[in-house]
């Protein structure tokens, strides 16, 4: 098994990460997940776009050019011959004493690695379950960090539940999934929350809007309240793993007739004209 570390292909055992490094002690880095469909990264500029802005938010370095990047998880891609799967791609501010200001002149650490994953055909059929809670994240959503807890704690919650996802909210108002945008359907309209500091504004929420623009089907990005999302026609998730990934029941009530939505179908297909 063979995965990227500072750049170089090497075997997964010889990639050896400090104990101080600082992804590993503060989780102090950034990341991104692209999905690889037919061997190719799919909208790999803009993820890599993103990584940068991250990036620069919390001032880490990335010592590549972004096409360098591109073409060095290529490399990867091709070397462990992935058709369809992800890759997962980090850095962080690199290996230093353990003291909280950022160390000066310490290399970021770099690692990614592929994974061998399918589409989630059955789960993209049937739609899935949403609980809610309350969004208890910090005021940066918009960063790609590495610091995922608050993500975490929701999204076990709601496997707790038996549930695949927890739809998050602030004071009423709907912010995005533990680990996805959400968006809802009203009288044929889509509506989700705009990109700001309170969501990650997902690569595949922008396909998903991109779609809505090109095939004249009414957007609104704006904020929504829990009582919209309760009373909403159609309830979905976008992210690089699920895609466009209807939700039937939320917090154990149907949404809409308990099946997916027309409108959610639409963009289903849609979506899959994209990555073919
Ligand atoms: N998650 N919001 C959050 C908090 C996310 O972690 C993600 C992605 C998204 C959707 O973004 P995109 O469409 O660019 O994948 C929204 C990745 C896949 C993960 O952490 O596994």
């Amino acid at each position: 098994e063979y995965v990227m570390f500072n750049g170089e292909i090497v075997e997964r055992k010889a990639a050896a990460v400090d104990i101080e490094d600082r992804g590993y002690q503060f989780g102090d880095g950034i990341y991104e997940v692209i999905r690889i469909y037919n061997g190719l990264m799919f909208t790999a500029e803009e993820h890599l776009q993103r990584l940068d802005e991250s990036a620069a938010s919390i001032g880490i370095e990335i010592p590549y050019a972004r096409e360098d990047l591109q073409i060095k998880l290529e490399s990867l891609i091709a070397h462990n011959g992935v058709r369809f799967g992800t890759v997962y791609l980090q850095f962080t501010r690199g290996n230093a004493p353990r003291k909280h200001p950022f160390p000066v002149g310490a290399a970021p650490t770099f690692v990614a690695y592929t994974r061998e994953a399918g589409r989630p055909e059955e789960k993209l059929q049937s739609g899935v379950k949403t609980i809610l809670i309350e969004d208890i994240r910090w005021l940066r959503c918009d960063i790609k960090s590495l610091n995922l807890l608050g993500n975490l704690l929701a999204n076990q919650k709601a496997a707790e539940a038996g549930c695949d996802e927890a739809i998050q909210h602030r004071d009423g108002k709907v912010t995005e999934g533990s680990h996805s945008n959400v968006s809802i359907v009203k009288g044929g309209t889509v509506i989700t929350h705009p990109a700001n500091n309170y969501i990650l504004n997902g690569i595949s929420r922008r396909v998903m809007l991109e779609i809505c623009r090109k095939e004249g089907i009414p957007v609104e990005e704006r904020v929504f309240s829990v009582a919209e999302l309760e009373a909403a026609d159609e309830v979905f998730l976008t992210g690089t793993t699920i895609e466009v990934m209807p939700v039937i029941e939320h917090d154990g009530r149907t949404v809409g007739n308990g099946v997916p939505g027309a409108v959610t179908r639409k963009l289903q297909q849609e979506f899959r004209t994209e990555i073919e």
